[in-house]
């Protein structure tokens, strides 16, 4: 039942701050400030790396996950997607902690890549949001979204329910490995108890936001730029807009377009810019501002400080509340998500059904 929403995408987008806090209210003990898992057979201490597979927007958040666990833990991680893992002869070290990453827990090539782990020994977790599907009785560690069941086939509540749960793992390996003080957990997670409310803050700009869909709608190509952690979130607000407005999007990180990218700049590509303030920020801004001046047409994403010291030249601003930087990609998954979904609207596809695109992917 889509409520009072006109399509599934959009009823999940505005579920989220309430599923995120679903989610997060089973990883987060408010009272001690604490992150914790759920119980398992082995011991977080004795993980010396960590590899995450998934896909499409499930692999955006492994990619999220290798900033978070390699800032707060130090251990080293590495992201594949599914169906590239096996092929490549990973070399998977003792002391590993496999990670999946799936909505549907179906997958084919995750559930494969999971599977390809198990065979050589390696410990797995899986951060899933169907608890009955094939991974989630695989897994060695089952940590479970709060999603409920996503339908629209754009992934959106599930994605940052993922990031929530990726947050809430990154924590308790750092603690497990002594790299993480109480002062400083206790932190992380008064900021993750924020995230629902940021989130909400987030979604009062839709109208902004379908406001300046129209001139989004008119274009062919359309990039996404971010730098850390809103790199991946570049490339979901690219796949987001690609699968379901059929126009052509990439996403990439803000340093990496003057390796060729800018070639494609004129004043009809809109460049959708994905900069909370931070010490990440003049650099992005900088790379903006080498767009602008070859005739991008840009979009600033940022908070009331980035838009006040970048926002000048943008023929648009979307105001983001000022978060922390952990809770920077669930937030700014929002207005990605509200832009695509307004965007396909204004050009009359089908947004919950996109054409060659089944929500569950069962073949490899
Ligand atoms: C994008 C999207 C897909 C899925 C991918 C993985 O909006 O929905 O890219 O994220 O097919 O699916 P799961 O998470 O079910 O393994």
């Amino acid at each position: 039942d889509k409520g009072n929403h006109r399509h599934f995408m959009q009823k999940e987008i505005y579920e989220q701050p309430m599923v995120v806090a679903q989610t997060l209210k089973s990883y987060l003990r408010p009272l001690e400030e604490q992150v914790a898992l759920p119980d398992m057979a082995f011991d977080l201490a004795g993980i010396e790396r960590v590899a995450i597979i998934a896909c499409g927007t499930a692999s955006y958040v492994g990619m999220i996950g290798k900033y978070w666990i390699e800032q707060f833990a130090r251990l080293p991680v590495e992201v594949d997607v599914a169906s590239e893992f096996r092929y490549r002869d990973p070399v998977l070290l003792p002391g590993t902690l496999g990670i999946v990453v799936s909505q549907s827990g179906e997958t084919a090539d995750t559930l494969a890549a999971l599977r390809h782990m198990k065979q050589a020994n390696v410990t797995t977790a899986g951060i899933i949001n169907v608890p009955t599907s094939s991974m989630a009785r695989e897994v060695d560690l089952l940590l479970p979204t709060h999603a409920g069941p996503e339908i629209g086939v754009a992934s959106t509540k599930a994605f940052t329910c993922q990031l929530s749960v990726m947050a809430a793992l990154a924590v308790n390996l750092a603690r497990a490995k002594g790299r993480l003080s109480a002062a400083d957990e206790a932190e992380i997670v008064r900021h993750l108890i924020e995230a629902p409310a940021a989130l909400n803050e987030a979604l009062a700009h839709d109208a902004e936001i379908e406001a300046m869909a129209h001139t989004v709608a008119a274009a062919r190509d359309v990039l996404y730029l971010g730098r850390g952690p809103d790199y991946p979130l570049a490339l979901e607000g690219a796949l987001k807009l690609k699968e379901i407005s059929y126009i052509h999007a990439e996403g990439y990180a803000s340093g990496e377009m003057k390796h060729g990218p800018i070639a494609l700049i004129d004043d009809n590509v809109p460049l959708i810019v994905l900069a909370p303030s931070g010490p990440l920020f003049d650099k992005t801004v900088s790379n903006m501002k080498e767009a602008q001046a070859r005739g991008a047409q840009v979009v600033l994403i940022s908070d009331a400080d980035g838009i006040a010291s970048a926002g000048e030249d943008a023929v648009a601003t979307i105001e983001m509340p000022r978060v922390h930087p952990l809770i920077a990609p669930l937030v700014y998954a929002v207005p990605v998500q509200l832009l695509a979904y307004h965007v396909a609207v204004a050009k009359g596809t089908d947004v919950d059904q996109p054409r060659n695109l089944a929500k569950s992917v069962t073949v490899e």
